[in-house]
């Protein structure tokens, strides 16, 4: 801890003496690729970076330090990474000072941070998730060695980035919020078990004082994250920390109008969260319970741990306590060794629920995970021709779920000019008002309905 410290310390001192004799300030630019984890890791790595003396650049151009959070969840997600990196190197090669760093879920596979060192010397450093907070270390020891620093450690008590300004992010009205890390679930085809550890939850105070931190600095929507927040709490020592009691416990903090949370699993969503979501006034009735595959056959070589029918039962209860309940949804085609029944057990599900929101991916190969291993995958056009015919089916059913609002009036919070999003989190485009800042409600009556939105007027 105290040689994270000298490290912050010296690094600062560098960079006040680059402002005190040039003027200007080091600037960086983080480019996140992924989900919200990585979006909230990014904020906080900005924020330390302010706290080192660098200020944000507006473009990647502008950068002294270009920092990319990485993901690894498909291939597509490395493949665009890769790109993105290979394009600096004329750059670095004009402006050798320029600091290039990766660091996130695709380098914390031991593999890909080899093929960092070895095939693109002129990336300064490489880090993982876990020990993101020796992110000043790392830079300093760049700058002074002018050598590549590769350190892909696993820490598993993953400090927080404490002592730092917690209320940097991107939105100024919405912030998420990390309540746990890791997962210990291991579906066959996902490498996250692998790359962000074990499933640990944060202490229910530390969560707490965070979110009236950032309640006090104008938050008023927090989306809870974890990769299985369904599971919080276990392992804690206050075993009465459970995910309903730590949403009891925000819906009672002044200044959050709105609580979110994701991901669920349907193997872990109980009787008393369903019971949390009715009745708190503040947690929105809009629930992410990924799917992945309608076939119970398919589910258990996904070690989803939960059938066909038990997922239908899930959203039939969901939908029954709260008939205006929000359900979106992930969906993968192609797992290996998919039939046409199984897809088609997909397409069932999908017709049966009626989503409001879906993503759906095309299986990918994850090396190291157990689907990995398997011979008996889909060939590339069958995989295609499925995730057609899946959106296919699923747009009209979106569309029909915005198309229901037509003539409602809802509450919608301002996130552009344009722009919110209902408590259900329906994108809503209305026409421009003036005076209208991000976080400010608003009632807005829908006209028309599209598949991924709906517009409507402003109703004074
Ligand atoms: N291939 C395709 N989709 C995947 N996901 C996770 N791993 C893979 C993979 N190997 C999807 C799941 C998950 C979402 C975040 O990404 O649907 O819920
Ligand atoms: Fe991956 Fe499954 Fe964990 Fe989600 S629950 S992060 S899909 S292993």
């Amino acid at each position: 801890m105290t040689e994270q410290k000298d490290y912050r310390y010296l690094l600062t001192a560098h960079n006040d003496h680059i402002f005190n004799t040039t003027g200007t300030r080091p600037q960086f630019f983080i480019r996140t690729y992924g989900c919200q984890m990585n979006s909230r890791d990014s904020e906080k790595m900005s924020a330390l970076l302010m706290q080192l003396g660098y200020t944000p650049a507006t473009h990647q151009d502008n950068a002294n330090f270009i920092l990319f959070n990485t993901c690894c969840v498909r291939e597509s997600a490395e493949d665009k990474v890769f790109g993105h990196i290979s394009r600096l190197k004329p750059v670095k090669a004009e402006n050798p000072n320029l600091m290039i760093g990766v660091c996130g879920c695709m380098t914390q596979q031991s593999i890909i941070a080899q093929k960092i060192e070895k095939k693109l010397p002129y990336i300064n450093l490489v880090f993982g998730t876990s020990n993101r907070h020796r992110l000043p270390e790392f830079l300093w020891r760049a700058i002074q060695t002018g050598a590549p620093v590769i350190d892909i450690t696993e820490d598993d008590t993953l400090p927080e980035i404490k002592d730092i300004a917690v209320t940097t992010r991107d939105f100024p009205h919405k912030a998420g919020v990390n309540i746990m890390y890791g997962c210990d679930n291991f579906c066959a085809y996902c490498i996250v078990p692998y790359v962000r550890g074990r499933e640990r939850s944060r202490p229910m105070a530390d969560v707490l004082q965070e979110i009236e931190t950032l309640a006090a600095d104008g938050v008023k929507e927090v989306m809870l994250l974890g990769q299985n927040v369904n599971a919080y709490g276990k392992g804690l020592r206050d075993e009465s920390a459970t995910f309903p009691e730590l949403l009891r416990n925000v819906n009672e903090i002044n200044g959050i109008e709105r609580i979110r949370f994701m991901t669920s699993h349907p193997k872990d969503f109980s009787e008393s969260l369903i019971a949390a979501v009715k009745d708190l006034p503040k947690v929105c009735k809009a629930i992410h319970l990924p799917l992945q595959s309608g076939s119970t056959r398919v589910l258990a070589d996904m070690n989803r741990m939960y059938s066909q029918d038990e997922y239908i039962a899930l959203a039939k209860r969901l939908q029954t306590a709260m008939p205006k309940i929000a359900l979106s949804t992930d969906i993968i085609v192609g797992y290996p060794g998919e039939t046409e029944a199984d897809f088609e057990a997909t397409l069932k599900v999908v017709r049966q629920v009626g989503f409001s929101g879906a993503f759906t991916f095309m299986y990918s190969k994850r090396s190291g995970t157990p689907a990995a291993e398997r011979t008996d995958t889909i060939p590339p056009k069958v995989v295609s021709e499925r995730f057609d015919r899946l959106t296919a089916e699923l747009y009209p059913i979106l569309k029909a779920y915005n198309q229901a609002k037509i003539g409602e009036t809802i509450d919608v919070m301002v996130e552009e000019p344009t722009k919110g999003r209902g408590a259900d989190n329906t994108l809503v485009h209305f026409t421009s008002e003036k005076n209208l800042s991000p976080g400010n409600m608003i009632h807005v009556r829908v006209t028309e309905a599209k598949t991924f939105y709906v517009i409507g007027e402003v109703v004074k």
